[in-house]
């Protein structure tokens, strides 16, 4: 009852980032920015994956205690990790390391569905490997910009040991032209394309979402029909049909982070609200951008240049010890995305 109990504490915590007032006044600047770069709005760069998933428990109220299951098993997971473990750290919001923790490397097969209705939006198979090098470089550590990271988060840094091969590809034409974030895309009776084995393999759409959204994803512990990834042509790989400052390949990065049950760093919250990671310092907002180091919120160096925070793709390069220990427990054995890993 009291596992049940927490893990509804932390769903609030999630669903309730998405109201407007939580919106900081930063925020809203840049949001002004984006519109009259007349890129995007930034309400819609934000939480569409919890916008998501709040609907989701909308719908289907079980879907809480399947989370706050997954939840008490990940805090189990890494008090495990921990040396001397079980002090009872596993929820903390603070600024404390984390153990590097060795793992062997896994396998996540992927399926591209490229649903198009300009030719743009039809993006080469360059371009779709271009992402596939990103994912690779990002979750082993091996993009070029893991040197930017300032000496105060070095050893935070994480190769996550997850690979991402590609499995295939699927192209739709569509006469739609944008998709929304109601996973229409997902489903063939809406015109969209069905994931395929979606327990065995990351299912990635790459369609139009409209209203400036980037990109949005599934977390794990919702339903097989609809689990995955969508991001927007523009946003996805490095080389191709692309819109800076999002032209990197971070996009997807993030998503499947969100895919593998991370929060954003600032746990869509107040200084006391948590991502559930306790080496990825307390914050109260997102950053945009390209912030200058160090930004300081709640007493502490924001770790902006994490793949969790909103900053533009060439400034984010790092996952952290603590982020790999929440992703890897969902991969392991009675994790909810065990069956992906291989
Ligand atoms: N706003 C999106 C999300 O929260 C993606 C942000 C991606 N950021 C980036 N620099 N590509 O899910
Ligand atoms: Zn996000
Ligand atoms: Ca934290």
């Amino acid at each position: 009852m009291k596992k049940v109990f927490l893990g509804f504490t932390a769903l609030a915590l999630i669903v309730t980032a998405c109201s407007k007032d939580e919106i900081s006044e930063q925020e809203i600047t840049q949001q002004q920015i984006i519109k009259e770069n007349g890129e995007k709005t930034g309400e819609s760069r934000m939480c569409h994956s919890d916008y998501n998933l709040k609907k989701q428990l909308e719908e289907n109220p079980e879907l809480a205690n399947k989370l706050a299951t997954i939840e008490s098993k990940t805090k189990r997971f890494i008090d495990s990790k921990r040396p001397g473990n079980g002090n009872g750290n596993g929820n903390g919001g603070g600024d404390t390391d984390e153990p590097a923790t060795d793992f062997p490397v896994v396998n996540i097969p992927v399926y591209i569905h490229v649903i198009y209705n300009t030719n743009q939006e039809n993006i080469s198979d360059a371009q779709i490997n271009s992402q596939i090098a990103v994912l690779n470089e990002d979750f082993r550590m091996t993009n070029s910009d893991a040197n930017q990271i300032p000496s105060e988060f070095t050893d935070n840094a994480a190769d996550t040991q997850i690979n991402f091969t590609l499995a295939g590809v699927t192209r739709t034409f569509s006469t739609r032209t944008s998709w929304g974030t109601r996973d229409d895309m997902k489903k063939s009776s809406q015109g969209g394309v069905d994931p395929i084995d979606p327990a065995n393999y990351l299912n990635i759409w790459v369609c139009n979402i409209g209203g400036g959204i980037l990109g949005y994803a599934q977390f794990p512990g919702g339903s097989a029909a609809t689990d995955g990834v969508v991001v927007g042509p523009q946003y996805f790989g490095s080389t191709g049909y692309l819109t800076a400052p999002f032209d990197g390949g971070r996009t997807t990065t993030h998503e499947v982070g969100h895919y593998l049950n991370l929060r954003h760093i600032w746990g869509d919250g107040r200084c006391r609200q948590d991502d559930f990671v306790v080496d990825t310092p307390s914050s109260d907002r997102a950053n945009y951008g390209c912030p200058a180091y160090p930004t300081t919120h709640c007493k502490s160096t924001d770790m902006t240049m994490n793949y969790m925070d909103y900053v533009d793709d060439t400034c984010m390069y790092m996952f952290s010890n603590g982020q790999k220990l929440r992703m890897r427990a969902v991969l392991e054995a009675g994790g909810a995305r065990e069956s992906l890993a291989n």
